[in-house]
């Protein structure tokens, strides 16, 4: 085994690798250690990649772990969701720019009382709301630093530290309460944007990856989960929906890319955490490798059920 694969936490020159810069739903951090022992033998002997497609990138934490353990000639990250694009691309381009914005507002921010911050933080996110009828999100210019800075800010300061949007993609988390949130992590997003080099950062949908996906690429899916209830709305990480018509049409994908011999590896939610007759991705995934692996779910509004759960590894390989 690559050495570098011993210490899930250090990198390649043993500093601490870069986090993702986001809280995010879903975020698979705590998921590493099961994904990184199932990757393919010529990848964890040669300690090289060609080329890493990841097509539902959100917060990215495996994509951040495998780019500080691999030698990674090119990389493909997909997402809907506009705002996290801005945030990847200013981070890629303007990273120095976007720290001195950062440094500003929280400041600003940590000197007031609990009720300047309150109004602080719903001033940011009006001024954040407004911004969407006028934003270009096709051309990045200077505007995406600000808007990103906003981005951060709100995640770090919101209540559950999360990204959630309405209908009409307006972020509409409350304020959150903590004492003392670290706003720009200057560090890490510095490494953040050097673990961004030779990286292609793209906003759609996941099927749009297609074009980058050769043999030998390797594929890390991580889809939106299903919902676990009826009840469960638990979805929305942009104003898009990722009903049970997506989850089919991404294992009609997943059976067309391993046909090009892709390494494809996939994980979500197991449903037999709520129902053990729900076969759905047993179907789905039938010709495939599929394995259930302990996870955590911290995100339910009940807290009875943020104990340990199944996700699913399912691979073609
Ligand atoms: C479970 S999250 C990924 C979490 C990620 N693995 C992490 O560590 O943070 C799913 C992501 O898929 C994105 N998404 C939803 N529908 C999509 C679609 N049709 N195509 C591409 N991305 C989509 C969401 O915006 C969200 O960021």
């Amino acid at each position: 085994m690559n050495d570098n694969l011993k210490n899930p936490l250090k990198s390649k020159d043993n500093t601490v690798l870069a986090k993702p810069f986001l809280k995010w739903a879903g975020g698979k951090s705590q998921l590493i250690p099961e994904l990184s022992s199932r990757l393919p033998k010529k990848i964890t002997n040669s300690g090289k990649i060609d080329t890493y497609v990841e097509p539902f990138v959100g917060g990215g934490a495996f994509f951040f772990y495998l780019k500080s353990k691999f030698e990674i000639k090119n990389s493909y990250l997909f997402d809907i969701n506009r705002e996290l694009v801005v945030g990847y691309k200013t981070i890629q381009n303007n990273y120095k720019e976007l720290i001195l914005l950062l440094q500003e507002i929280e400041s600003e921010y940590l000197q007031k009382d609990e009720d300047g911050r309150k109004k602080y933080y719903y001033n940011i996110r009006e001024k954040y709301n407004k911004q969407i009828q006028n934003f270009d999100y096709s051309n990045y210019n200077n505007k995406w630093i600000e808007r990103a800075s906003y981005l951060i800010f709100l995640n770090r300061t919101c209540f559950n530290g999360l990204f959630r949007q309405n209908s009409k993609g307006e972020f509409n988390v409350p304020c959150g309460k903590y004492k003392n949130p670290t706003i720009c992590d200057k560090n890490n997003l510095k490494k953040v944007n050097s673990a961004l080099q030779n990286t292609e950062i793209i906003y759609g949908d996941f099927s749009e990856s297609s074009k980058y996906i050769i043999k030998n690429s390797l594929v890390y899916f991580d889809p939106p989960y299903r919902p676990l209830t009826t009840t469960s709305s638990f979805t929305s990480y942009s104003k898009e929906d990722f009903g049970e018509e997506d989850q089919i049409r991404l294992a009609n994908y997943f059976k067309e890319l391993g046909k090009r011999g892709a390494y494809l590896i996939l994980s979500n939610s197991d449903p037999k955490n709520e129902d053990p007759n729900d076969d759905f991705f047993d179907i789905l995934f039938k010709d495939f490798f599929i394995e259930r692996v302990n996870a955590k779910r911290s995100i339910n509004c009940d807290p009875k059920k943020r104990g340990e759960i199944k996700e699913l590894i399912i691979r073609n390989y």
